[in-house]
């Protein structure tokens, strides 16, 4: 098995030690850095919720060496933020504190979206479809529904998943890997 990147296993502990139990899972993560390494040159990548900066460290593992590609990561909670912005993060990332609602119609196109926040996925999918470029993709982390245990979660889980597979704008799978996923592709403008 290929070994977790040192900078992952970095991450994963400061999670741990701060109780953060919300980290994408290492199956979801080897996917977003394989998705990041397609980003086209000059490109952008979002993700939406930050954490403890396990997502980032998974999309940094897929750009290597590229310092071409502008990454934004967003969360809201201060405490964490700062303790993201004490680690030594390349040039090219920045963390944006704040709102996912009330900053993303700002923040222009992506090439690669990682949904991982109740905003802009349980709530304001809609902004989200906006943030992605054509072409663009969209990966969207806990759908599987069997983790939920209220009626009320599931159904939200169960309206995300099926705006996702059927919206025309998209063209989308869902991948059994760890925590449930699904991975959409923004169709481009036809000629
Ligand atoms: C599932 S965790 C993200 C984990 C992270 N992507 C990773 O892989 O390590 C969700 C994060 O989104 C943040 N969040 C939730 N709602 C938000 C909002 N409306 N705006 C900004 N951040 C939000 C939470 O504070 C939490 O840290």
């Amino acid at each position: 098995m290929k070994p977790v990147p040192l900078t992952v296993l970095a991450a994963e502990n400061r999670a741990a030690e701060q109780g953060f139990e919300h980290s994408c899972e290492r199956g979801v993560g080897e996917i977003l850095a394989v998705l990041a390494a397609t980003t086209p040159l000059g490109g952008r990548i979002l993700e939406l919720g930050t954490g403890f900066g396990v997502g980032l460290a998974w999309i940094l593992t897929g750009l290597g060496s590229r310092t071409d590609v502008e990454v934004v990561s967003i969360e809201r909670d201060a405490e964490r933020v700062s303790f993201l912005t004490e680690v030594d993060l390349p040039v090219h990332v920045s963390i944006v504190e704040g709102d996912i609602g009330a900053l993303l119609p700002a923040l222009g196109r992506f090439d690669l979206i990682f949904a991982d926040a109740e905003a802009g996925k349980w709530t304001g999918l809609e902004l989200t479809f906006a943030a992605l470029a054509p072409q663009g993709l969209l990966l969207v982390d806990d759908m599987d529904l069997s983790r939920y245990g209220s009626e009320k979660d599931r159904s939200t889980v169960e309206k995300v998943r099926k705006v996702l597979t059927t919206d025309s704008r998209l063209a989308a799978v869902e991948l059994d890997v760890a925590s449930g996923i699904i991975l959409a592709s923004r169709r481009g403008a036809v000629p």
